[in-house]
C-alpha cells in the first residue's frame, strides 16, 4: 500500500507556485528536469513539482523496489496472479535476462517472427494488393495505430482495419475492395471474441473461401478449425502476452505488411532499447519511472481526474486511442491484487487528440476550464513531408501550448485571464521512425506497470470487460424475439426496438 501522505506536504508547500516562480527558484530545471533515451527526449520541467518533491517521489519508488519488480516482469515471473500468468511482452523484442522462461519465450517469439517474415514476403510477391485486418481491442488498436503512423505514402500493400461488430463498419471497409486481390488476417488471442468471429465470417464469405485467410491466435487450433485455415497460415501467440501488449508478436502481422518486415523488426529494436534502459537504469534517471511518478503526483497528490495525450504529428493521431486501452484497461481497477479495495484513486480518464486541430476544439477548456488536465505532448523534431513552413508552424504551436498552459497570463479582464499552473510533459522524438515509436510505446508500457505497483493492482487482467459481454450474449435471444429480458428497463427498450 502506497502512502501518498508524505507527498502532500510538498503539494501544500508548492500550492500556488506557478511555473515561472519554480524556474526563478531553480533556473537549471528547464534543462535538467529532462531525460533522454536514444531518440526519445522527455522534459518534465513544466510539471508542478520541484526537486525536493521529486526526491520524495523517488523515496516512494524506492519503497516499491521498482528495480526488483521490473526484474520479475522481464524474468517471466507470475506478475498476473489473478490469471496465473507472466506478462512477457518484453521477450517479444529483447533478451535481457538469464531466466529460462524468458529465454524460451524469446526463442519461440523469434521463430514465429521468422515464419511471419516469410508470409509477408509471399504476400508482397503475390497478386494481393489489399489486406483486411480483423480484430478488436488489443488485436486491433496497436496494429492500427502503428501501421497508420509509419505507413509509407506508396505502400506495397494497403492494410485496412475492421473491428466494430457494427455491420456498417464491414460494409465501409469492403466497399471498393476486390475480393480477388484482397487477403484477410483474423486476429484474436482467444478466438472467442464475438466481433471478430462475426466479422471473420463476413470476410470468409466475401472472399469466397479460406484461400486468402490468415489467422493469429493463442488458440490456433480453434482458429484453424472455425475458418478452415491451414496451419501454415495460422501464427501463434501465447497466454503470456496480454492483448494490449501484443503488437510486438504476430498480432503485428498487419504492421509488417503495412510498413515492411524490416521496419517491423526496427520497431522491436526501438522497444528493446527502452527495455534495456528501464531494466538497467537507476530510478532517478529512468524515463518510465519518472513518467510513472509524474502520473502519481498528478493523480494521487494533486487529485487530477483526467490525463490528456496530445500528439503534434498527424501520423500519431491514433496514439491516444491506443494508449486509452493500454492505460485504462491495465489500470482501471479498484481492488488490489489481494482482493482488498484500494484506498486511493487509480487511473484517471485518458483521452486526447492531434494538434493543432485540438486547439480549435477542446483546448479552451484546458486553458480556462475549472478542471486541470495534466498532459503529455508528443511531437517530432524532424518532419518527413516537404512542407517546412508548416512544420515550423506545428512546432511553434506545440511549444506555445505547453508554455501558455504552464505560465498563464494575467489580465484585468477576467475573461482574458489565463490562470496557468496546468502541467505537461513534453515528449520529443528526433523523428518518427520505427525505432522511436517502438521506444515510445515501450516507455508507456513500463510506466503503466510502475503505476500499477504503486496502487497494488494487477496491470495485466481485465475482468471489468466481461460482464457486459455476458449480458450482450444473453440478450441475443431477446433481440430475436425468442425471449424476454430479465431487467425491466432493458425490456422496455427492447419493446421500443421491436415496435419501431
Ligand atoms: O474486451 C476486452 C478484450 O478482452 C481485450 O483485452 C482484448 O484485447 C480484446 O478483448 C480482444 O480479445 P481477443 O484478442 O481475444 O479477440
Amino acid at each position: 500500500m502506497t502512502n501518498f501522505d508524505a507527498l502532500q506536504s510538498h503539494a501544500n508547500r508548492l500550492r500556488g507556485t506557478r511555473a515561472p516562480a519554480l524556474l526563478e527558484q531553480d533556473p537549471a530545471r528547464a534543462s535538467e528536469l529532462a531525460l533522454r533515451v536514444g531518440p526519445v527526449y522527455a522534459s518534465f520541467a513544466r510539471q508542478g513539482y520541484d526537486r525536493q518533491a521529486l526526491d520524495a517521489l523517488h523515496a516512494l519508488a524506492s519503497d516499491l523496489d521498482l528495480k526488483a519488480a521490473y526484474q520479475r516482469l522481464f524474468r517471466g515471473e507470475i506478475v498476473n496472479p489473478t490469471e496465473g500468468r507472466s506478462a512477457l511482452h518484453t521477450a517479444l523484442r529483447s533478451n535481457l535476462t538469464d531466466a529460462q522462461v524468458a529465454q524460451d519465450a524469446y526463442a519461440e517469439a523469434a521463430g514465429v517472427r521468422e515464419r511471419m517474415g516469410k508470409l509477408v514476403a509471399e504476400l508482397e510477391a503475390s497478386e494481393v494488393t489489399d489486406i483486411v485486418s480483423v480484430g478488436i481491442g488489443g488485436s486491433d488498436l496497436g496494429p492500427r495505430h502503428v501501421s497508420d503512423a509509419l505507413r509509407p505514402l506508396q505502400p506495397k500493400l494497403r492494410v485496412h482495419f475492421l473491428s466494430n461488430v457494427d455491420g456498417a463498419a464491414a460494409q465501409r471497409v469492403l466497399a471498393g475492395l476486390n475480393p480477388a486481390t484482397t487477403a484477410a488476417i483474423l486476429i484474436s488471442k482467444t478466438f472467442g471474441t464475438q466481433e471478430t468471429l462475426l466479422n471473420g465470417k463476413i470476410l470468409a464469405d466475401w472472399l469466397g473461401g479460406s484461400e486468402r485467410l490468415y489467422a493469429v491466435s493463442a488458440n490456433p487450433e480453434r482458429a484453424a478449425k472455425t475458418f478452415d485455415i491451414p496451419d501454415a497460415r495460422v501464427l501463434p501467440m501465447w497466454d503470456w502476452v496480454g492483448g494490449r501488449y501484443s503488437l510486438w508478436s504476430a498480432v503485428g502481422f498487419p504492421i509488417a505488411l503495412a510498413i515492411g518486415f524490416d521496419n517491423f523488426c526496427a520497431l522491436l529494436d526501438g522497444a528493446a532499447l527502452m527495455d534495456q534502459h528501464v531494466l538497467e537504469t537507476p530510478a532517478e534517471s529512468n524515463l518510465a519511472i519518472r513518467h510513472a511518478l509524474t502520473a502519481l503526483w498528478n493523480r494521487n497528490v494533486l487529485g487530477h481526474a483526467a490525463h490528456g495525450v496530445m500528439t503534434y504529428d498527424q501520423r500519431l493521431a491514433l496514439l491516444p486511442n491506443y494508449l486509452q486501452q493500454l492505460v485504462m484497461e491495465s489500470l482501471g481497477k479498484s481492488v488490489r491484487i489481494d482482493g482488498t479495495p484500494v484506498d486511493c484513486e487509480t487511473v484517471p480518464v485518458w483521452w486526447g487528440g492531434a494538434g493543432t486541430d485540438v486547439q480549435h476544439s477542446f483546448f479552451q477548456a484546458l486553458h480556462q476550464g475549472t478542471q486541470i488536465v495534466p498532459l503529455d505532448f508528443v511531437g517530432t523534431i524532424h518532419n518527413d513531408d516537404p512542407y517546412a513552413e508548416n512544420h515550423i508552424a506545428l512546432l511553434s504551436n506545440l511549444l506555445a501550448q505547453s508554455e501558455a498552459l504552464a505560465n498563464g497570463q494575467s489580465s484585468d479582464d477576467p475573461h482574458r485571464s489565463y490562470a496557468g499552473g496546468r502541467p505537461s510533459t513534453m515528449i520529443l522524438l528526433d523523428a518518427l521512425t520505427p525505432q522511436s515509436l517502438g521506444a515510445l510505446i515501450a516507455m508507456y508500457e513500463h510506466s503503466v506497470y510502475a503505476q500499477s505497483l504503486a496502487w497494488g493492482i494487477n496491470a495485466f487482467d481485465q475482468f471489468g470487460v466481461e460482464l457486459g459481454k455476458q449480458l450482450a450474449n444473453g440478450l441475443l435471444p431477446a433481440l430475436k424475439g425468442q425471449a424476454q429480458a430479465d431487467d425491466p428497463v432493458t425490456q422496455a427498450l427492447l419493446e421500443q426496438i421491436r415496435t419501431r
